[in-house]
C-alpha cells in the first residue's frame, strides 16, 4: 500500500511532520502473508493490546478487531481494558484522541496511519470557536449551551467542558441536547450542522429556532436578533462522504425497489433524513438491519464499507444496498490499511512504537470533563 498523499487537508498538514511512514518492506505483501503476521504478532503481544475497529474500516483491518462499534461504543470499551498497554485504534484521528484522553495514564494510543483525519473535524478550528464564543458575548446572547459532537478535535472538546458544555455522539446526540437545555436557553453545536438540525427537529425544535453560523463571517453572517430568537445555532459545518446522500437517490431506488426501507445516518441533510424510514448512528443503523424480517429490502445512506459488510452478512434473506450507487468511501477511514497494522503491531513486539496519539497535558482535564460527560449521557 502505498504511503503517497496526493492532497493535504488542513488536517494532514498539522500531522505530516509527525506521522512515521510506512516502510518500503510493509509494501506488496500477499493479502495471507498480511493476515497471518498480524495474527502472530496479535497473539504474542496478547493481552497487553487491545484493537478498537470503527464500522467504517475495511474488512481486511476489522476483522482483527478485539471490539467494533460506533463512535460512542467505542469510547466506552477504553475502561473495560485498562490492564492493555497498547491501544491501536482502527478509526481516524478524534477517535484516537478521545481514546487517550480516556485512557489510563500507562497505556498508549496508536493511530496506525496518522494523516486518517475527519473532513468534518477539520472545519471547527479552536481560533474560529474562540471568536465565535467571544462573538456571541458582544451580541448580547445569554444561556449558550456548547456541545460538540465527538468528530472535534480535542482543544475543541476541552474548550467546550471548560464553558459547561458537553461531548455527544450521533447515538446520544437528543439526550445531550436534553442535558444542555436544562441548563440554558439555546445550544451552541459544532461542527456538523446537519446532526444538529436533525436531532433538535426531531426534539420538536422548529427549523424556524435554528440559525446557522458561518465561522468564516464576521459574527457568524447573523444579526444579533436572530439569534436571540433561536433556540439552536448551528456551526456550517459537514461530511463530505454523508453529503453526496440526496432526495433524488431515494427517490429512484423506491420506483426500482418498490416496498425498499431506507435507513441513513444523521449526518445526511435535513431533507434526506425526512425523505428516509428511519436514521440513526451506525451501531444503530447495524442493529436496524439485522433485526428486520427475512425478506426486507434496504438502501443505506453511510459509508460504504459497513454497507458492503452488512449486505454480505445478511444475503440472501435480505438485500442490503448502498443508497448511493457509486458507494460512498471515507478516503481517510480508508487510510488505515492492513499494511499499517501489521507494521504497528510488529513494532510493538519489538517494543518499538510508532504514531502515538498524545493529547497535550494542557487538553486533558477538560477534555475528560466533556467526554465524561458524553458517557454519562445515553
Ligand atoms: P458513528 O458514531 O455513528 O459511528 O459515526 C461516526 C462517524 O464518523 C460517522 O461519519
Ligand atoms: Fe469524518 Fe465523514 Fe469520515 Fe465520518 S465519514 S470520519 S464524519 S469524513
Amino acid at each position: 500500500m502505498a504511503s503517497i498523499i496526493p492532497l493535504l487537508t488542513e488536517f494532514e498538514k498539522g500531522h505530516i511532520s509527525e506521522r512515521q511512514p510506512l516502510p518500503e518492506r510493509y509494501l506488496g505483501l500477499s493479502d495471507a502473508e498480511m493476515d497471518a503476521r498480524i495474527a502472530a504478532a496479535r497473539a504474542q503481544l496478547a493481552g497487553r493490546l487491545v484493537i478498537l475497529g470503527h464500522h467504517y474500516q475495511r474488512d481486511e483491518v476489522i476483522k482483527f478487531a478485539d471490539y467494533t462499534g460506533d463512535s460512542f461504543r467505542l469510547a466506552r470499551q477504553i475502561a473495560t481494558r485498562p490492564e492493555a498497554d497498547y491501544i491501536v485504534f482502527c478509526g481516524v484521528h478524534f477517535m484516537a484522541e478521545s481514546a487517550d484522553v480516556l485512557a489510563a495514564p500507562h497505556q498508549q494510543v496508536i493511530l496506525p496511519d496518522l494523516t486518517a483525519g475527519c473532513s468534518m473535524s477539520d472545519m471547527a478550528a479552536p481560533d474560529q470557536l474562540e471568536s465565535c464564543w467571544e462573538e456571541l458575548t458582544q451580541m448580547g446572547i445569554p444561556g449558550v449551551v456548547p456541545v460538540t459532537y465527538i468528530n472535534s478535535a480535542a482543544s475543541i472538546k476541552a474548550f467546550v467542558g471548560e464553558r459547561g458544555g458537553s461531548v455527544c455522539t450521533s447515538s446520544n446526540a437528543a439526550a445531550t441536547f436534553r442535558w444542555a437545555f436544562a441548563r440554558g436557553e439555546r445550544v451552541l453545536f459544532l461542527p456538523d450542522q446537519h446532526l444538529g438540525r436533525n436531532t433538535a427537529y426531531t426534539m420538536g425544535i422548529p427549523l424556524a429556532d435554528m440559525v446557522v453560523w458561518d465561522p468564516d463571517e464576521i459574527f457568524g453572517g447573523l444579526d444579533p436578533d436572530q439569534v436571540l430568537r433561536a433556540r439552536m445555532i448551528l456551526w456550517k459545518g459537514l461530511c463530505s462522504v454523508h453529503e453526496r446522500f440526496t432526495v433524488p437517490q431515494i427517490d429512484a431506488v423506491r420506483r426500482q425497489h418498490p416496498g425498499i426501507r431506507v435507513i441513513v445516518h444523521p449526518e445526511v441533510a435535513w431533507d434526506v433524513v425526512q425523505a428516509a424510514d428511519a436514521s440513526g448512528s451506525t451501531e444503530y443503523i447495524l442493529k436496524t438491519v439485522r433485526n428486520s424480517p427475512p425478506g426486507s429490502v434496504w438502501a443505506v445512506g453511510t459509508e460504504v464499507h459497513l454497507v458492503n459488510r452488512l449486505a454480505n452478512e445478511l444475503a440472501p434473506e435480505r438485500t442490503v444496498m448502498s443508497l448511493d450507487r457509486f458507494g460512498c468511501l471515507c478516503s481517510t477511514m480508508f487510510r488505515i490499511s492492513p499494511n499499517h497494522l501489521l507494521w504497528i503491531l510488529e513494532e510493538l513486539v519489538d517494543g518499538r512504537v510508532h504514531n502515538r496519539v498524545r493529547v497535550p497535558d494542557a487538553q486533558k482535564h477538560w477534555t475528560r470533563v466533556a467526554l465524561d460527560r458524553m458517557l454519562s449521557t445515553s
